[in-house]
């Protein structure tokens, strides 16, 4: 190939490369609320591998005991390798920020 053609095939792949992103393009852009704070790091190693924040969020707010059950759940259904400790970390966390201060 002659240089002035390698050249000649630059420019082409790059207009096409502008034409794309030319113009508005929506990209979809879902935003959940994730609340950072103590615990978050837990929840992103013990929640975040299967599914996205989504399902957690979706739930609205709830009681500790819905938490609890829920990060059980999770570990009883869905074989979930989450050890007591980081269980209690996340039901904590999912309690403070996405509780609706029952307990039970
Ligand atoms: C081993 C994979 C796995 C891990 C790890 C995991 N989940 Fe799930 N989770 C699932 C599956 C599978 C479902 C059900 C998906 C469906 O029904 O479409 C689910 C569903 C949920 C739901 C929706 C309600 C329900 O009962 O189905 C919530 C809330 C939830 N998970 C929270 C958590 C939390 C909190 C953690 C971390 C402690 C976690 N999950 C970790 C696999 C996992």
């Amino acid at each position: 190939m002659k240089m002035k053609s390698i050249i000649l095939l630059i420019l082409m792949m790059s207009g096409s490369l502008f034409a794309q992103v030319k113009g508005d393009i929506e990209v979809p852009y879902i935003s959940y609320e994730i609340k950072m704070g103590k615990g978050f790091d837990a929840v992103q190693a013990n929640c975040l591998m299967c599914h996205s924040f989504g399902y957690i969020i979706n739930q609205g707010p709830q009681s500790r005991l819905f938490w609890k059950k829920k990060v059980e759940k999770m570990i009883t259904h869905f074989k979930a390798p989450i050890t007591d400790a980081d269980a209690k970390t996340v039901t904590d966390y999912l309690f403070k920020h996405y509780g609706n201060g029952k307990l039970q």
